[in-house]
């Protein structure tokens, strides 16, 4: 039987003060959170604009935890090697975005960073295929791309059920990932479905201390 995985947080940036980005980001990170949760939007494959890898690079000034990457884009082979820095952990591209998910997981970990793989609500865990063997992480969209403060879907749930049995049974080392809509009242919950990492974005940003709702939440992983 495989060991349990520590349950890990990471802060999505899109909710943080863009003013006092740098800032925070070290707030968070010595509040114990495990990563920092990078969302990149290109105003194609969602409706949004969100900032790109210059704003990422530039904390690497600053104390952070590893950056999670999250390439809400199209055409994501064409910019992974921008996103890859010593501080880099993951990067995750989403499935509906690659012609050949097998070879652009392979670009990532070519660079000896995480490879992810994301699935949008209405994308089956099955259209994964076959790369999922090759995936570090397997993130469950539990809203809509494209912004924060939406309202979480708990349909999603199944789907992380389905990946936590489709692991044990293949015997596979993903982890999974939930991000959209999680805060302190259904996080006990997507934990005990197996999920391994939780982002939070408003629930994180939206507190006056940063570093106390850092601790609510890590409370909860232990
Ligand atoms: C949505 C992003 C999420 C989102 C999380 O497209 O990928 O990371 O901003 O924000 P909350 O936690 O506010 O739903
Ligand atoms: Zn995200």
């Amino acid at each position: 039987m495989r060991m349990p995985r520590k349950k890990r947080l990471a802060p999505s940036i899109l909710s943080a003060d863009f003013s006092v980005l740098g800032k925070q980001v070290e707030e968070i990170t010595e509040a114990g959170c495990d990563y920092v949760h990078i969302d990149v939007m290109d105003g194609h494959f969602v409706p949004n604009i969100s900032f790109g890898a210059p704003v990422m690079k530039s904390l690497d000034k600053c104390k952070s935890a590893p950056y999670d990457v999250h390439l809400m884009i199209e055409d994501p082979d064409r910019y992974i090697p921008d996103f890859v820095t010593e501080n880099t952990e993951f990067i995750t591209v989403h499935q509906e975005a690659c012609e050949d998910l097998a070879h652009t997981l392979g670009h990532i970990k070519s660079y000896g960073v995480g490879a992810g793989v994301s699935v949008k609500p209405g994308t089956p865990v099955e259209a994964i295929g076959e790369a999922i063997g090759l995936a570090d992480l397997v993130l469950v969209m539990s809203v809509e791309p494209g912004f924060g403060g939406q309202k979480f879907m708990p349909d999603m749930l199944d789907k992380v059920e389905e990946l936590a049995e489709i692991r044990e049974k293949n015997g596979l080392d993903f982890d999974i990932e939930i991000d959209g809509g999680i805060g302190l009242d259904n996080l006990a919950l997507v934990l005990e479905k197996g999920v391994d990492i939780a982002v939070a974005g408003s629930a994180v940003f939206g507190a006056e201390d940063l570093t106390a709702r850092v601790k609510e939440f890590k409370d909860l992983m232990k």
